[in-house]
């Protein structure tokens, strides 16, 4: 040990050596990665009693009895291991079966990666393609993953906004004025999360035939498939393109089904990009959970009577919450035709981060504030219809006497 003379004495001690403590030192990409709004409400709103969450991302409805059964039954049958990497076989050939049929798309097992959700799918697909000069298009608003992912990968992201009036509407000549030389890929939600709206099919065949002319990458993400209240016909993308050299189709069952902490998702796209993200996803989650997945096979293979159950209910919700924002001062709404939420506009000028902060403080709802999705919706919020009409009933009693004392 280093040994230190005493000036005055003479005498010697041994020297304290200091050490510098080092920062950790994080990929300069982590800075692409924001605080998410939702989380920022939802820490508040737990230090807080008697909250009304219209927050919430994940379906509220239980799930469907013979889905947990299969679960279980996986478990006590000893399906406590790995699978193979592209996923359990039966859960490949059910969804290949279940695809095909619904679509009239003949596809193969080998057109489908079994993830864990549509995020792993998502960051799968996006973290293998963004690169520096790459520009991807993305909605705004749009779910909060597909921006940063982009950015924390190197890739630009031009985004091409939506707007309430409209019904947040999806203009496909605004998404062709938006392609240009540095275009990559576009990521299409339908339906969209945060503002329900569900694509027609001339949108998405306009949009998709433009993208194959120039050589494209569409990565549509559908997990609110099912979810539609108005349409019988859903236009995925997997039956408004000719082939699938340029299109990834990515879904889960964690709305469809209520299995949202299952964490079973899928890629379908062509046999070559499914090689090449299949060595991805062994480097990341090596393989989805697999008791889960056998879950997923029940669901895909028993009675959809669940999937309409739910369905209706989320649409007597949806009609609900329309209802009630139409009586909100200050509030323009539209009809959103999927998932579970309403994107409601505010006045031009007001702060949807500031409003929402607010009313969560003095009515106890909480709300997302628009600018959790995007740059251009700062004067929006998200309401979530993942609870019941008594539930919206009692949050919009709040809401509403609270709205008419603003003075904006
Ligand atoms: C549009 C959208 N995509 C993907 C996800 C993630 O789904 P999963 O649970 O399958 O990872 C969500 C969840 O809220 C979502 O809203």
């Amino acid at each position: 040990m280093a040994e230190a003379a005493n000036k005055e004495t003479g005498q010697t001690k041994p020297r304290k050596v200091k050490y510098r403590k080092n920062k950790a030192s994080w990929n300069p990409a982590m800075q692409a990665v924001p605080v998410p709004g939702i989380r920022r409400m939802v820490n508040m709103a737990a230090t807080m009693k008697d909250v009304i969450h219209l927050s919430i991302g994940q379906p509220d409805l239980p799930t469907p009895k013979h889905v947990i059964d299969a679960y279980i039954d996986a478990l006590n049958a000893g399906q406590t291991g790995y699978t193979m990497d592209a996923g359990l076989p039966e859960l490949l050939v059910a969804l290949r079966d279940y695809y095909g049929a619904r679509y009239d798309r003949k596809l193969t097992r080998d057109n489908i990666l079994i993830t864990s959700g549509a995020t792993e799918a998502m960051y799968l697909a996006i973290s293998a393609t963004s690169a520096p000069g790459r520009q991807f298009i993305v909605t705004d608003p749009s779910f909060l993953l597909y921006a940063p992912l982009i950015r924390m990968n190197g890739g630009e992201v031009k985004f091409v906004p939506t707007r309430a009036e409209n019904d947040h509407q999806l203009d496909p000549d605004e998404v062709i004025r938006a392609m240009g030389s540095r275009t990559f890929a576009l990521i299409l939600n339908n339906p969209n999360n945060p503002t329900g709206a569900v694509y027609p099919r001339s949108t998405i065949e306009t949009i998709l035939e433009e993208c194959a002319y120039r050589g494209i990458q569409v990565y549509a993400d559908e997990v609110y498939d099912h979810l539609i209240f108005d349409d019988d016909d859903f236009a995925s993308v997997l039956n408004c393109s000719m082939d699938l050299d340029n299109i990834m189709c990515i879904s889960s069952f964690s709305k469809t089904y209520s299995m949202a902490g299952l964490r079973v998702g899928w890629v379908i796209a062509s046999q070559a990009a499914i090689k090449s993200l299949r060595r991805f996803h062994m480097f990341t989650t090596s393989v989805a959970n697999t008791p889960s997945q056998f879950a997923g096979v029940a669901a895909l293979t028993g009675d959809q009577q669940c999937v309409r159950n739910m369905v209706d209910i989320y649409r007597e919700r949806r009609d609900k919450v329309v209802e009630l924002i139409d009586q909100t001062p200050y509030m323009t709404g539209y009809k959103p035709g999927g998932a579970f939420f309403a994107f409601p506009d505010l006045p031009a000028h007001v702060d949807g981060s500031d409003l929402a902060l607010r009313m969560l403080k003095e009515t106890g709802v909480c709300l997302v504030p628009g600018d959790a999705f995007g740059e251009a919706c700062t004067n929006a919020v998200r309401i979530s219809f993942s609870t019941t009409c008594e539930k919206l009933e009692e949050a919009f009693d709040r809401i509403i006497p609270w709205m008419a004392k603003q003075q904006f």
